[in-house]
């Protein structure tokens, strides 16, 4: 599918976001292995999600879709999980795959967890390889280093493990691993990464303990059926906040927005790039915070972007290249190589598509640097089949001049299925 996309005049108005997409991953996977039934309101029902929906309820787990927004899951117990009739399949979603490597590692069946083809180009051997010293039994394609994996159910050790790159799918992975094995498996972190495994496993009172870096599970402890209520994505809210924040005049308010603050990187960045932001009605839900935001446009001066940052908002960076063609002098993103191993190279997609468009745009090897303002002009766009890419491209082309084609944008699917319905809401 091709969508086509007009430069803008205003862009104003209230909107609400569909549920986070980690968060509701989590919740499908920790509510079928708990004892009892979980009640998921604001689940994400995008191809990410119902691809891991389908694996866990392909286990035996029961998932009802009760409306439109909630699901109700009858949880098995930590060991009552049955082998599937089939090849899991993961399809494009990187959460699913490394968190169920972890769950599938500590079974007792046997199993093949496969994608597509983009997810086949992933890289697996971070998880597998500390899942090998707790005593998991994985092959994988091409020297155990990509999926399909076979996954030979074993009885896992604990160990302590020191993670060589930030990543909150290797963590979580390593922490359910641990829910299977006996005795303290302690993670150390070496920067910030999304922490909805470490708080929803709290929730459904599992034995963690967080004294950052470290995280402690001990394993065997049944986790407990909950009520969990997901909040608004902000990384789907953040195009919207990219979308506004870049011209005068322009504001939106988003309700009750994840404000996870391993999440929020985003939001720090825009206020730095000088966009006007109000957040109000903070509150914790199933020891998740959320609150709305308000952002009104203004403007926006480039920014350095590194290490300290990059955990925070790692999905964004793609369209924080595009807010910095609208921002005035030099944006510079680095420490962002994992943004190679995504669902495509996002340095190298973002940067060609961007050039397209005018923009002035560097690649470098762990980022970009742009040069701005540029006034962007209309282009025929790839969307390399990334959801986020088609998604901050489509916020490029509307600060663009003329008409913008996104080719194959049915990829927002799978993290935004109703992304340009909300987006037309909002152009004025
Ligand atoms: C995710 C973690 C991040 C992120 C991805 C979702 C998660 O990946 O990019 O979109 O749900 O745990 P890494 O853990 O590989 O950094």
């Amino acid at each position: 599918m091709e969508i086509i996309i007009e430069g803008i005049k205003k862009i104003e108005g209230q909107i609400s976001v569909p549920g986070d997409k980690s968060i509701s991953h989590r919740a499908i996977i920790f509510g079928a292995i708990a004892q009892g039934e979980s009640r998921v309101h604001h689940f994400l029902h995008s191809r990410d999600c119902l691809n891991t929906l389908e694996c866990m309820s392909a286990m035996g787990a029961k998932i009802e879709k009760i409306n439109h927004s909630m699901i109700k899951i009858e949880g098995v117990g930590l060991h009552g999980l049955k082998k599937p009739a089939h090849i899991l399949d993961a399809g494009n979603s990187g959460t699913t795959i490394r968190l169920l490597t972890g769950l599938l590692s500590g079974q007792h069946f046997n199993t093949v967890i496969t994608g597509d083809n983009s997810l086949r180009k992933r890289p697996m051997k971070r998880v597998t390889q500390p899942l090998y010293l707790m005593g998991a039994k994985i092959r994988g394609e091409n020297d155990n280093r990509f999926a399909p994996l076979s996954i030979k159910g074993s009885k896992l050790n604990s160990i302590e493990y020191t993670l060589p790159v930030a990543s909150a799918q290797v963590k979580s992975a390593l922490l359910i691993a641990g829910l299977f094995a006996g005795g303290e498996t302690v993670i150390i972190e070496p920067q910030i990464s999304r922490d909805h495994t470490e708080r929803m496993l709290n929730f459904m009172q599992a034995d963690i303990q967080v004294v950052s870096p470290k995280i402690k599970i001990t394993g065997k402890k049944v986790l407990q059926g909950a009520e969990i209520f997901i909040p608004g994505d902000i990384s789907s809210a953040a195009y919207f906040f990219a979308a506004a924040s870049a011209r005068k005049g322009f504001k939106i308010i988003i309700k009750g927005v994840g404000v996870n603050p391993t999440r929020t990187g985003i939001i720090e960045i825009l206020k730095k790039m000088g966009a006007v932001i109000e957040i109000s009605n903070y509150q914790i839900k199933s020891n998740e915070p959320r609150a709305d935001i308000k952002i009104e446009g203004n403007k926006l001066v480039g920014i350095e972007i590194n290490k300290e940052m990059i955990g925070k908002l790692i999905d964004e960076l793609p369209l924080i290249a595009v807010l910095a063609t609208q921002a005035h002098g030099k944006t510079v993103v680095s420490d962002a190589k994992e943004l190679r191993l995504k669902e495509t190279d996002r340095i190298t997609a973002i940067v060609a598509e961007l050039k397209k468009m005018g923009a002035l745009i560097r690649e470098k090897e762990d980022g970009f640097e742009i040069t701005g303002p540029t006034r962007l002009k209309g282009a025929v766009c790839e969307s390399y089949h990334d959801h986020r890419m088609a998604m901050s491209l489509a916020v490029a082309a509307l600060h663009a001049d003329g008409k913008t084609v996104i080719k194959d944008a049915e990829c927002i699917d799978i993290s935004y299925p109703e992304f340009f319905n909300t987006l037309k809401e909002l152009i004025k």
